[in-house]
């Protein structure tokens, strides 16, 4: 299968970044739209994963080297897409000068990160009503 990744700049592609996220977060896990919006996203450095023209896959890394917004759409899952975002935002931090990288997991994806050498730390805290831990991985 086809799947073509973008590193994404948020004023081009916004459209189809935030309906991949809104699919995901609001409609998928009941996510307030206004928690899930976050008028930072111009900053940041994002990476989409394209069927043909349709987006299906997303993820962001913030300027102080937070991983985040995770998100493949359902019918796209178990599929390594969700991995090859994590790999291509890891390459961005490491090109940008981070050694390390950082994330807040929900509890349910901490295997998924787990699997790509992330480790969990701290207490379990609470994030638009979800469970989450935090991770690191060095890179
Ligand atoms: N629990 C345990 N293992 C998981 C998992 C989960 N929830 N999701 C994926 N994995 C495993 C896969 O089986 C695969 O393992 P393998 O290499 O042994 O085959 C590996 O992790 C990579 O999986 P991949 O196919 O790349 O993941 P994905 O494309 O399905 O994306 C998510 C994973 C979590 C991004 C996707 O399920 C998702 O968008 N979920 C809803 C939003 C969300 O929860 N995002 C994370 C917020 S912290």
């Amino acid at each position: 299968m086809g799947i073509r990744y973008l590193i994404a700049d948020w004023d081009k592609h916004k459209e189809q970044l935030s309906s991949v996220r809104y699919e995901v977060f609001v409609v998928g896990q009941n996510v307030p739209p206004e928690l899930e919006r976050d008028e930072a996203d111009r900053h940041y450095n994002h990476i989409l994963a394209l069927d043909g023209e349709k987006p299906v896959g997303a993820a962001r890394l913030t300027n102080d080297g937070y991983i985040g917004r995770v998100a493949v759409l359902e019918e796209y899952r178990g599929m390594g897409i969700g991995r090859e975002l994590i790999r291509q935002l890891e390459e961005v931090a490491f090109e940008l000068g981070f050694n390390q990288v950082e994330l807040g997991a929900q509890l349910h994806a901490l295997p998924f990160y787990e699997k790509m050498g992330y480790q969990a730390f701290g207490d379990i805290y609470m994030d638009a009503g979800i469970e989450h831990r935090h991770m690191k991985k060095n890179i």
